[in-house]
């Protein structure tokens, strides 16, 4: 089976990460890592995918001046690592510009602590618990030049129990992302190797 080769591109803990990692390491997992790329260099994630033997790579947005020139030093890191076939923002805490987005059309996807179009931007599941609803999720979806919009891949549905706090509701929700993200990096490998055939 040829696989895939992605990049995931964090800015913290990197768990979401660390669930593709340990995805790649089976053999039938269709994809496997070029590089984690951290836009800050304490990033605890890069630290972990160092003991998976990953390559790592830290481009610090603020030792740039814009996001162009952030985006350029990212682009040339991914190229650097090529070929990459898709990246994966994974807690990736960075807007990125139209410019940078239609580089990687169908080819960037991202993970979002909401059933989107639910719950855009921050603090997810503090805004879920305020409204009293009685669920909410996490989305991989495709990225476009739009913030947390893009065809999606898959998500998954979590119920809001009484008593749920912030905590307690995203742990809940983190444990599906981790499924939810191998998923659709599944999803997405064969739609690239079916576009790799035609
Ligand atoms: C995850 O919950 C992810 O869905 C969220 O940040 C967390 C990163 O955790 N992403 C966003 O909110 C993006 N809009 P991780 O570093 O442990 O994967």
């Amino acid at each position: 089976m040829s696989k895939i080769r992605i990049a995931i591109l964090i800015s913290g803990r990197g768990s979401n990460m660390e669930s593709l990692l340990q995805a790649c390491t089976a053999p039938d997992f269709p994809a496997e890592t070029a590089v984690v790329i951290a836009n800050r260099p304490d990033a605890a994630g890069i630290a972990k995918a160092q003991g998976y033997g990953i390559q790592t790579s830290i481009v610090d947005h603020r030792q740039y001046v814009g996001r162009a020139a952030f985006e350029e030093a990212l682009q040339e890191t991914l190229l650097k690592h090529a070929p990459v076939d898709l990246v994966c923002l994974a807690g990736f805490m960075r807007i990125l510009t139209a410019d940078f987005v239609n580089q990687w059309q169908d080819r960037m996807i991202n993970i979002h602590p909401s059933l989107l179009p639910d719950y855009k931007g921050l603090d997810t599941h503090a805004r879920a618990l305020a409204d009293g609803r009685a669920e909410t999720g996490c989305t991989v979806h495709y990225v476009i030049p739009a913030m947390d919009e893009g065809p999606v891949i898959v998500q998954k549905r979590v119920p809001i129990l009484v008593g749920d706090t912030v905590d307690s509701l995203a742990a809940r929700v983190l444990a599906e992302e981790h499924q939810a993200y191998p998923e659709a990096v599944r999803i997405v490998a064969a739609r690239l190797s079916g576009l790799h055939r035609a």
